[in-house]
């Protein structure tokens, strides 16, 4: 690994999951164009999210992670950012409520494109072709002429996220996320979704906190953080020629910034210590995460720590454990142990989607239960190690889809042909994500120490 980094300097090294452009001068001309782009968000914002993501670590607030597997173009619509926004801040609600804990809002989204795929070819009918590689490279269409990569979609990507932000900015500040609106959230969510009533509930147990709070003289007038919320896009780092093209120096501090989002993560297949993908990451200021696979060795993580995170600053880098509900015991514990024993700090998050996807007839699937069981398996780990369960990391939509099974409603293998939309993994619908939401807030609450308060009877 070379000494000084520059944004160029992945490109002297090994890389794993490139796409072959044909044309080497396009794909050289689209990025230079992105280049002289502006940037999709700054440095400043990067830096607070980093500090919001230290007290994750030290377990005063929790991380909500979550969007689609892969956003695509065809499905870029104000409907869906909203609705997925929607439920996401009613998970965040139900988390900060119900969980009594801040929670820190990064979105899969505004640039969450390029896909990682375990195999470089796709065959159907006895036909191979090159695999999708999301939105930003080739198309899904089943056809040779689909698949080939093509640089003037990063041009699209950049527009698409740069549109989708300035929606979810308008939406984060501009009155949407005002906490006197909690109770409208649920408007227009799935009709008698058995996740309705509680959290209209919760809901209402906050409309009445609020009103206790304008009666001592805080209120959304008054306060932004009643009137507004801080809401953070995510991807992975994964195409690295648009990524560099996006890296820029932050006046204020001499230091290089990715501009694409505000959080960046490496994917488990693409976190080789000696490879293109590490050494990107090494030398962006922003928050990093890494995802952490059952090939993961303790060892191995420290290593990957001390490149990512040499100084060992909190909030820098959220450790993406993604095992499987069967696998994670065998894990997660020796990482944790490795990690403690070592000093280093990290904010440990869970992506209970990763490990648990499972095939049923001819699509992919993943079980609620699975979900859950490897969300508390996580949670009980990070108890009996004396380590802090920080947050979540999920595959989810706003909208009604039938791609996992199972939740409330005991969505079965044969409703996935209904609505199975996703470009890639299965995500959980607003339903599932709703309960998912519900169920972690019991846990997070049970770990976070609740301070018993004297009850008024035992006074008496
Ligand atoms: C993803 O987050 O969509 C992904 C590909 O994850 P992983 O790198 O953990 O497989
Ligand atoms: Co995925």
């Amino acid at each position: 690994m070379s000494e000084r980094w520059t944004p160029k300097t992945w490109r002297n090294l090994p890389i794993q999951q490139v796409p072959e452009y044909p044309d080497a001068a396009a794909l050289a001309a689209v990025e230079t164009q992105l280049a002289s782009f502006p940037p999709l968000v700054f440095a400043g914002e990067a830096r607070k999210l980093k500090a919001s993501l230290a007290s994750v670590s030290e377990g005063k607030a929790f991380l909500l992670q979550g969007g689609d597997c892969a956003e695509s173009f065809d499905e870029h619509s104000a409907d869906n950012i909203r609705d997925f926004f929607r439920v996401f801040l009613q998970m965040a609600l139900v988390l900060t409520f119900a969980g009594s804990s801040p929670v820190v809002k990064v979105g899969r989204i505004a640039g969450q494109f390029a896909k990682p795929r375990s195999s470089p070819t796709e065959t159907m009918d006895g036909v191979s072709l090159p695999s999708y590689r999301g939105d930003i490279v080739n198309g899904i269409g089943f056809s040779e002429e689909a698949r080939v990569p093509d640089p003037r979609r990063q041009l699209e990507a950049y527009r698409q996220s740069a549109a989708t932000l300035n929606l979810l900015r308008a939406f984060a500040t501009g009155g949407y996320a005002n906490l006197d609106n909690a109770q409208r959230w649920m408007l227009g969510f799935v009709k008698d979704s058995p996740q309705s009533s509680r959290y209209a509930d919760v809901a209402e147990r906050m409309s009445d906190a609020l009103d206790f709070m304008r009666a001592i003289g805080i209120s959304p007038d008054t306060h932004q953080e009643v009137r507004a919320t801080e809401f953070y896009t995510s991807h992975e780092a994964l195409l690295l020629g648009y990524e560099q093209a996006l890296t820029r120096v932050d006046s204020t501090t001499g230091d290089w910034y990715a501009t694409s989002g505000h959080m960046l993560w490496v994917g488990d297949r693409t976190r080789q210590a000696d490879h293109a993908h590490i050494e990107y990451a090494r030398g962006i200021k922003n928050p990093l995460g890494l995802k952490c696979g059952p090939s993961m060795t303790g060892e191995g993580l420290v290593r990957l720590i001390d490149l990512l995170n040499p100084e060992n600053e909190a909030g820098r880098l959220t450790l993406i454990c993604r095992f499987g509900a069967d696998k994670v015991g065998d894990h997660l514990p020796n990482l944790v142990r490795a990690v403690e024993r070592a000093g280093r700090k990290v904010v440990w998050a869970c992506d209970p989607m990763h490990g648990n996807t499972i095939a049923a007839g001819r699509y992919k699937t993943r079980p609620f239960e699975r979900v859950m069981t490897e969300i508390e398996a996580f949670f009980d780990i990070h108890r009996a190690e004396g380590t802090i369960a920080g947050g979540l990391h999920l595959e989810m939509t706003g909208k009604d889809v039938t791609e996992c099974t199972g939740g409330a409603r005991a969505l079965t293998a044969d409703d996935l042909q209904d609505r199975y939309h996703t470009y890639c993994d299965p995500r959980l619908n607003a339903e599932q994500a709703l309960e998912v939401a519900f169920l972690t807030a019991e846990l997070v609450k049970r770990d976070r120490g609740q301070i018993e308060r004297p009850r008024l009877d035992a006074a008496e």
